[in-house]
């Protein structure tokens, strides 16, 4: 039987409830699927931050370093600024495990009214990649000066081993997916520097897969066409800074980004990846059990079909799926209900299959 460890870390605000959610469906898929997964569960958050001054242990990375993948929830809270919670847990996994992929499917779900009028499932359905370990989010720079005369520097930094590796990660994905066309967010009229190079290495790992489509539009523009004619994407790739705007954007127009997903992939497996609800801790709903669970639960299913397990994965989407589309289904407010976390959770449990 394939066994699976995996690290949790549920983290802040409504991570701590959504994540179990999480934990409960994938149990009884792998249950149901015959692979058994083992959930070791690491306190690490804001709260930990305020005890002891750091949000992770000086030895955090080496004990998650032997799991098979990290399951969690969100990380940042009122108290803790978010920079320091950010760079203090979240960056260090995403850097020091090579994470440099960050996928994240925009799908407009059955039952789920998007915001844009006319749009029904199947017209929104895309993928954004996203870099995400190096660009335009680095510590380089400085601020000097002080009053009026204060001048602030902040360096973006492309290698051309970290643009290659995920251009090329976005065309294998398209084949692999069988749709055979890239998107490139660029804004090389602007920046001078860094989007000219962008826009050179698109063009030449393109030409490595000369089955696939190719187009780019600058990001501004880029972003309104999200919002008016989503059905043109298939697969778009962009830098971290504008690949962090785009995969919100995305999920924003699928209607609610409590059920989005997203994975942070360390390709060649030399560590864990990361699997991740695209929502924060909202610490405006925290405590109050009426978290939707769904984006945690689906980032679950990301994490399964990374571990081989591509059957039970489709299980647990076509599960969201059924409850969503059942008109007696008991959902969160979030979509319109009065049902809470656990209320939901356990309609999803119901509707896998062999119960
Ligand atoms: P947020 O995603 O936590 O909340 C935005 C809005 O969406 C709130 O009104 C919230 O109630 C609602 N919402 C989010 N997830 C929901 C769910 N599952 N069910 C129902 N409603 C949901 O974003 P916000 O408020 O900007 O950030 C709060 C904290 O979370 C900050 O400290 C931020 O840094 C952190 N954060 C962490 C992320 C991560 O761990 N990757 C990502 C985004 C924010
Ligand atoms: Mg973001």
């Amino acid at each position: 039987m394939n066994r699976y460890t995996i690290a949790n870390i549920p983290g802040d605000g409504i991570g701590r409830e959504v994540l179990p959610a999480g934990v409960r469906v994938l149990s009884a898929v792998a249950q149901r699927c015959g692979f058994a997964l083992e959930f070791r569960d690491f306190d690490w958050s804001c709260e930990t931050y305020l005890a002891t001054g750091k949000m992770m242990p000086d030895d955090g990375l080496t004990r998650l370093a032997d799991h098979d993948a990290i399951f969690l929830g969100a990380v940042g809270y009122p108290g803790v600024p978010d920079h320091v919670s950010l760079w203090g847990l979240l960056l260090p996994i995403r850097r020091e495990f090579d994470q440099y992929v960050n996928l994240r499917p925009v799908r407009l779900l059955p039952g789920i009214r998007s915001p844009l009028r006319d749009k029904s499932t199947g017209d929104i359905d895309f993928w954004v990649v996203r870099e995400n370990s190096e660009g335009e989010y680095s510590r380089i720079g400085g601020r000097t000066g002080t009053g009026e005369d204060e001048i602030v520097i902040q360096q973006a930094v492309f290698t051309r081993r970290g643009t290659d590796r995920i251009l090329r990660y976005a065309f294998d994905f398209a084949r692999k997916l069988g749709r055979p066309h890239v998107t490139s967010a660029t804004k090389s009229n602007g920046l001078y520097h860094s989007m000219p190079f962008w826009d050179e290495r698109f063009a030449a790992i393109g030409a490595e897969y000369p089955e696939i489509a190719t187009d780019q539009y600058h990001i501004d523009i880029l972003a309104a066409r999200f919002v008016m004619s989503p059905e043109r994407f298939d697969v778009v790739v962009g830098s971290n800074l504008f690949g962090d705007i785009l995969s919100d954007l995305g999920p924003g127009v699928t209607g609610t980004i409590a059920v989005a997903p997203s994975a942070n992939l360390n390709p060649p497996r030399r560590f864990p990846s990361m699997f991740e609800p695209v929502h924060g801790s909202a610490p405006d709903i925290a405590g109050q059990g009426i978290a939707n669970p769904i984006g945690q639960i689906w980032s679950g299913a990301m994490m399964l079909d990374h571990l081989g397990e591509a059957e039970a994965a489709a299980m647990v989407l076509a599960a969201i799926e059924a409850v969503l589309l059942d008109p007696q289904a008991d959902l969160t407010p979030d979509l319109g209900g009065d049902g809470s976390t656990a209320d939901l959770t356990r309609q999803i449990l119901e509707k896998l299959p062999g119960r």
